[in-house]
């Protein structure tokens, strides 16, 4: 399965910021496998423009589940793949936490990404104290499954286990952890979506670096990384990249 580099920018970047998505366009590894930018909604368009007739793909980082209506503030998937975008990340741990998003709420939105013609980028993940109790496995399990809507294929729908203890914090689950839910999660698709759930792409999220990246990605079903703040500068991104080319 070709790996899939996905960058999440959260709410950083200004216009400014745009020349580390353009400089991406013909690192080395490029062509080996999927990269997308998730720049804050601002960016979106200017950055897909900045990159197109390139490999490189633009997702924006939330939608709302409706394609219209009074939802002041909120932004519909048809809209962004009007302005470029390609992807869709929903259900990230910290829309989850701030937000109270509930699974069912990301899986609407996800039926709106894809009848967008989109692709979305569905996160998971468990707690620390999850972690320690023993029941990270069972907690990631019960999320995907009320997470991903019965619209969910192997072409409009990737997977990012992001364990809430690791982003952002430096800390990383030892290879042995990420084996193990990466392969629970690849059984729970199988269970859920058949063939489809054998051809989704697994990404592995928090605290990847290009330091670490190579070793993560040797793990088996792990299919790529969602990558935050090493993916703001595109001389770390690229590492990243190449480490999976
Ligand atoms: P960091 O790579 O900064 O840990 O963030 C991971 C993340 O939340 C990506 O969505």
């Amino acid at each position: 399965m070709k790996k899939l580099i996905a960058g999440n920018w959260k709410m950083n970047g200004l216009a400014s910021s745009l020349a580390e998505i353009e400089a991406l366009k013909g690192i080395t590894g490029e062509a080996a496998c999927d990269i997308v930018v998730c720049p804050p909604l601002t960016l979106v368009e200017k950055a897909a423009e900045r990159v197109g007739g390139s490999r490189i793909a633009i997702g924006a980082q939330d939608c709302h589940a409706q394609p219209s209506g009074a939802y002041t503030g909120d932004v519909s998937a048809e809209m962004l793949a009007e302005i470029g975008a390609r992807f869709v990340i929903l259900g990230h741990s910290e829309r989850r936490s701030a937000y109270r998003e509930t699974d069912a709420a990301v899986a609407a939105k996800a039926i709106a990404v894809h009848q967008a013609g989109l692709t979305s980028i569905i996160c998971v993940g468990e707690t620390r104290a999850e972690r320690d109790e023993g029941r990270a496995i069972e907690v990631v399990c019960a999320q995907l499954e009320a997470s991903i809507p019965n619209t969910a294929t192997s072409s409009n729908t990737v997977i990012a286990y992001e364990p809430v203890w690791a982003i952002g914090t430096g800390l990383v689950p030892t290879l042995e952890q990420i084996e193990e839910m990466h392969s629970s999660i690849r059984q729970a698709l199988e269970k859920r979506l058949g063939e489809n759930g054998l051809g989704v792409r697994i990404l592995y999220g928090g605290s990847v670096k290009a330091s670490n990246a190579k070793a993560i990605f040797g793990v088996s079903n792990v299919d790529g990384a969602l990558v935050g703040g090493a993916s703001l500068k595109a001389s770390e991104f690229a590492g990243i990249i190449t480490a999976a080319a």
